[in-house]
């Protein structure tokens, strides 16, 4: 699909985005947009160097594409500066090859840091009030009346929840599970969350004020003390080497029985294979899971666990949302090709 074949500057996107504010935006900057429509839902490195050619000034990519050295080499070569990924997270970009090859990269944070923190918030409340098992007995004709032991789950209130990674969607989950659930906050991070932990306090006060019992919080010295101490533990740490299986057999051993685990960062956070294990030893623990080790695969004996809830990556799926990471990564291409500064670098 081509928009304005005889733009100046030449971008492609490897997907086609929702909304058409963002293909408005490079037209109107005299930008020629190609956009993808392979049907493939991942596209190899090798159909993405066909695609950028002789000559390509930008790219929108992916977070399912693998933009490292051959990407950014063939971007170069093709005369390109920029390159945006349509997500917050860059787990997929090496930064250095493409420093290396002189092309800008850009993310799409903000805009959907309410959207994933809602996700992440239903997980908990799913999880914790088992509304997917009760679902499935529903529909499977099951029900045949009230009893008092029927689906009994969490009550959130005066429970603890235990936030890994208090940054902006970590911290927008946390006002979510404190405000709405009444629920106690303990996080850990390697950065202090002051906003948060103001707006923890004042919420505290009022209320006390109203006769309440307050809600409390703590920031943990290490992330041990989050483990044994949350009823409800939402990841969002960004995927590093200092991340990969942040969660393993060994922390979740430190976990309580019935803790709930969320999450809706990236899936090698979690050991999957160790998580498996634990959620068969112990029926009460529950997860809620956004994002796997090797998506779009899950590991064997995931989908039959009745302790799990499983969603197709969809935290940042609202139309509002994908709009806006759709302008911002056509508006990080399009500054650093009219040579503006980039808006979302992730090197900064
Ligand atoms: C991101 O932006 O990193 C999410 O995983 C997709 O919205």
């Amino acid at each position: 699909e081509v928009w304005n074949p005889n733009g100046k500057y030449r971008v492609i996107s490897t997907k086609s985005m929702p909304g058409t504010r963002w293909i408005n935006l490079l037209v109107e900057q005299d930008c020629r947009v190609e956009i993808c429509t392979q049907k493939k839902t991942i596209l190899s490195v090798e159909d993405i160097v066909t695609l950028i050619g002789d000559r390509c000034d930008g790219v929108i990519g992916q977070l399912t594409e693998d933009w490292g050295e051959t990407l950014f080499s063939a971007l170069s070569r093709a005369g390109g500066k920029a390159f945006s990924n349509m997500a917050v997270g860059y787990n997929n970009v090496d930064v250095n090859a493409a420093n290396k090859y002189g092309v800008a990269v850009g993310n799409t944070p903000g805009v959907l840091t309410e959207t994933t923190a809602e996700l992440a918030a239903s997980l908990s409340v799913a999880a914790a009030r088992r509304i997917v098992e009760a679902d499935e007995f529903m529909r499977a004709g099951l029900y045949d009346g009230w009893l008092p032991h029927l689906f009994v789950g969490n009550l959130l209130k005066g429970q603890t929840v235990g936030v890994i990674g208090a940054g902006r969607i970590g911290s927008a989950y946390a006002r979510m599970m404190v405000e709405g659930f009444k629920m106690n906050l303990i996080y850990y991070d390697l950065y202090q969350a002051t906003r948060l932990e103001k707006f923890v306090t004042a919420y505290g006060a009022f209320l006390k004020a109203n006769g309440e019992k307050p809600v409390t919080w703590k920031r943990a010295a290490s992330m041990d003390e989050v483990l044994r101490e949350a009823d409800v533990i939402s990841l969002h740490p960004i995927l590093d080497k200092t991340t990969y299986h942040l969660v393993n057999k060994e922390s979740l051993s430190r976990m309580k029985k019935e803790a709930i685990l969320i999450n809706c960062s990236r899936g090698p956070v979690i050991d999957e294979v160790a998580l498996v294990e634990h959620l068969k030893e112990n029926p009460m623990f529950r997860v809620g899971l956004d994002v796997f080790e090797d998506e779009p695969f899950m590991k064997p004996g995931l989908a039959d666990l009745k302790n799990a809830i499983v969603v197709p990556h969809i935290a940042s799926a609202s139309k509002w949302t994908r709009e806006g990471m759709a302008t911002l990564a056509a508006l990080n291409v399009l500054g650093k090709i009219k040579g503006y500064p980039i808006w979302s670098d992730p090197n900064r």
